[in-house]
């Protein structure tokens, strides 16, 4: 690609302060889990890059399992009708489960997680969450742990995409392109 993309606008998160955040939540997890081995729950496939941090953050043994959900309705709104893409390849029960999650908008994708993977009977679910829109949350998510609050714009980069472009780019733009269909 020559010269900068129209479609991008401000930093919202550069590259050095999601290392250090990540950095952080990593040892604050390893304190956390100093006496269990956390089960990682990737939710693809936002979630990637962050996780791919995170877990190299974490002095911990711990493993990991992905998950693969989409929810109906348009590319930057979600409809809380969410759909098991791929499902996890561990049986959960007993296990200390950690959701990690890329960004929180309205909150409905995780809260359908939630219910559906306390279900299966972990000994304890928590969720690391790294982005978190500011207000829209319709319902109370209890996130034991949190990256960034962050305006509720449109946001890629650092795993988040807009119709599978901008994953891979190290700091996290606001997206003022239109909405691809
Ligand atoms: P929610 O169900 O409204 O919380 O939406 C959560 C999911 O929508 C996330 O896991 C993302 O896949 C996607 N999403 C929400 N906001 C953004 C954004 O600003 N950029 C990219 N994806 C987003
Ligand atoms: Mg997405």
């Amino acid at each position: 690609m020559d010269g900068p993309d129209p479609n991008l606008g401000k930093v919202v998160l550069a590259e050095d302060a999601l290392q250090e955040r990540v950095r952080e939540l990593g040892k604050e997890i390893s304190a956390d889990y100093s006496d269990r081995a956390p089960l990682l729950v990737g939710v693809l496939k936002g979630s990637f890059m962050f996780m791919s941090d995170l877990s190299r953050a974490i002095e911990r043994p711990v493993e990991f399992d992905f998950m693969a959900v989409s929810s109906y309705g348009s590319a930057t709104r979600t409809s809380g009708v969410v759909r098991i893409l791929k499902d996890l390849d561990l049986d959960l029960t007993e296990r200390d489960v950690l959701v990690v999650e890329d960004i929180v908008d309205s909150g409905l994708t995780l809260q359908y997680l939630r219910r559906n993977l306390a279900a299966r009977g972990p000994r304890s679910l928590e969720v690391c969450a790294l982005l978190v829109k500011e207000g829209l949350q319709k319902a109370d998510l209890d996130l034991r742990y949190v990256g960034f609050h962050i305006p509720p714009e449109f946001v890629v980069g650092y795993g988040l995409d807009v119709g599978e472009r901008y994953r891979n780019l190290p700091a996290v733009y606001e997206y003022t392109g239109p909405s691809p269909t």
